[in-house]
């Protein structure tokens, strides 16, 4: 009986176990009609923000106030002025007269002033002429260094600083803030406060395009890329900006006979282009501790046979993995977006450059354009032939995650609508201002978090460990 009820059990058993695996393979197969159905992707945030306009600050704000004296230097900004860091490229503008274009500079640790000197030249827009712009690199700096600096010598000076990079090398730790699209209004200005006051302190800006939008005003009054520097001041001065070029730059306007493209940006922002043999500010590279950045143009041509396209594929193989183990790439607009906004906007220039990226393991793109946020899975789309129907994006660990930071809070306001269902490609999306930081820990490990700028300083809405695709390419995407 026993042996009997112990059988009689164990074939109960085996029944229900029968069944039971019927059950999961019925619900497995629901699950898996349902994902084809729907296929929902990653998560698109649920947060619930106040939906107001983005309005531009008025002219008469503290933030845009010219600094006090006679000819005073103001739009004060630095950028890298060489290819490793040993060079600066100190900016300003003086409204009355030229004055000197000279930079005086000074190690922290020496009372020893040195002089450089610049250039300085004016620019017409339509009806607007504009100060007198000064450029001047500063070479030969030691790496790891605080400097201060001073501009307007001889007439009324005003005094920055600035920290060189690390010498560049594989397991220098680094941080970088990540901005795009930022503008001018009340929502710029709290995105700027917030990455000033991100407690992970930021060396340095890797700026994804899009600076003033002075073009959404008549005539694209070009006053408005001067009240920009001036707001902007506060953080350029004393850190440098790595400049892309978005669509905002453009300032092409035949209709009022502006016909040179990018005429407001080039004057007034300088990149160290040429020393990553580019031959135009809008692409090029520069090495930072030990990252390797290089910056791509959507708004310039990336056809086969085109400068930027020649320079690319020559850039690349320079990449030296074991001297910069994180290469990541900048661009305006974004080749991995589920917004209803922009959408497919980046397509054409992902035909041309995404193989490469996945050849050489690009860790990370970021980009701005979309007015919102949001982090792909490592994917690549790359398979496609036109005639063997393989397009969908699959999940790749040679390619890089990509990152929209279009959310800098620009007069725009934010792009709240999103394609839906969510795709699969995409691990995290929300409309939402904010900014970003890399913090680079060594040549494997990097944690990067995004900041809404309606949660704390410290608060980090998107938050995750980063494993570099040279030295440790392991699975470190979350929603795969
Ligand atoms: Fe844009």
């Amino acid at each position: 009986m026993g042996k009997m009820g112990s059988s009689s059990i164990h074939a109960s058993g085996s029944s229900s176990m029968v069944s039971l695996s019927g059950s999961i393979i019925g619900v497995l197969l629901v699950l898996i009609s349902n994902q084809m159905a729907v296929c929902n992707g990653g998560k698109t945030s649920t947060f619930v923000r106040k939906a107001e306009k983005a309005t531009d600050m008025p002219l008469d704000s503290d933030v845009f106030r010219v600094p006090c004296g006679y000819n005073a230097p103001q739009q004060v900004h630095i950028t890298q002025g060489d290819h490793t860091g040993k060079a600066v490229i100190v900016s300003w503008v003086t409204m009355d007269e030229p004055g000197s274009s000279k930079v005086l500079y000074w190690s922290k640790n020496s009372h020893h002033k040195m002089k450089a000197k610049g250039k300085h030249h004016t620019y017409k827009f339509y009806n607007y002429t504009s100060g007198y712009i000064h450029h001047c690199t500063i070479r030969g700096l030691e790496h790891d260094t605080k400097y201060y600096y001073m501009v307007g010598v001889g007439q009324t000076a005003r005094k920055f600083w600035f920290v060189t990079p690390p010498e560049v090398g594989p397991d220098v730790p680094y941080t970088f803030g990540l901005i795009g699209d930022l503008g001018q209004s009340f929502d710029s200005n709290r995105t700027l406060t917030h990455y000033e006051r991100n407690p992970h302190k930021a060396k340095t800006v890797l700026y994804v395009g899009d600076l003033s939008y002075a073009d959404n005003y008549p005539n694209h009054d070009n006053v408005r890329w001067d009240t920009w520097g001036r707001f902007v001041e506060r953080s350029t001065a004393y850190q440098p900006w790595i400049w892309t070029a978005g669509n905002h730059e453009i300032d092409f306007v035949p209709e009022i006979g502006e016909t040179k493209p990018f005429k407001p940006f080039t004057n007034r922002y300088h990149v160290p282009y040429r020393a990553s043999d580019s031959t135009a500010p809008f692409w090029y590279s520069i090495k930072r501790a030990s990252a390797y950045i290089i910056v791509l143009a959507s708004y310039s041509a990336y056809g086969k046979y085109t400068p930027q396209y020649v320079w690319l594929e020559q850039e690349l193989p320079k990449v030296n993995r074991t001297e910069t183990p994180w290469l990541i790439v900048l661009m305006h607009s974004p080749w991995y977006n589920s917004y209803n906004y922009h959408f497919m906007e980046g397509e054409t220039m992902r035909v041309m450059f995404e193989p490469w990226f996945v050849q050489y393991k690009v860790d990370l793109v970021f980009a701005g354009h979309v007015h919102a946020y949001e982090r792909s899975e490592r994917v690549s789309n790359v398979a496609y032939n036109i005639v063997n129907g393989q397009c969908t994006p699959i999940n790749d660990p040679s390619a890089p995650v990509y990152i929209t930071i279009g959310d800098g809070g620009n007069v725009e306001g934010l792009a709240n609508s999103m394609t839906e269902p969510q795709p699969q490609y995409s691990a995290y999306r929300e409309a939402s201002f904010g900014h970003a930081i890399l913090d680079i820990k060594n040549r494997t490990h990097a944690h990067y978090s995004w900041h809404r700028n309606q949660d704390g300083y410290a608060a980090e809405a998107d938050a995750l460990w980063f494993y570099n695709r040279y030295w440790h390419p392991v699975d470190d995407s979350t929603g795969a």
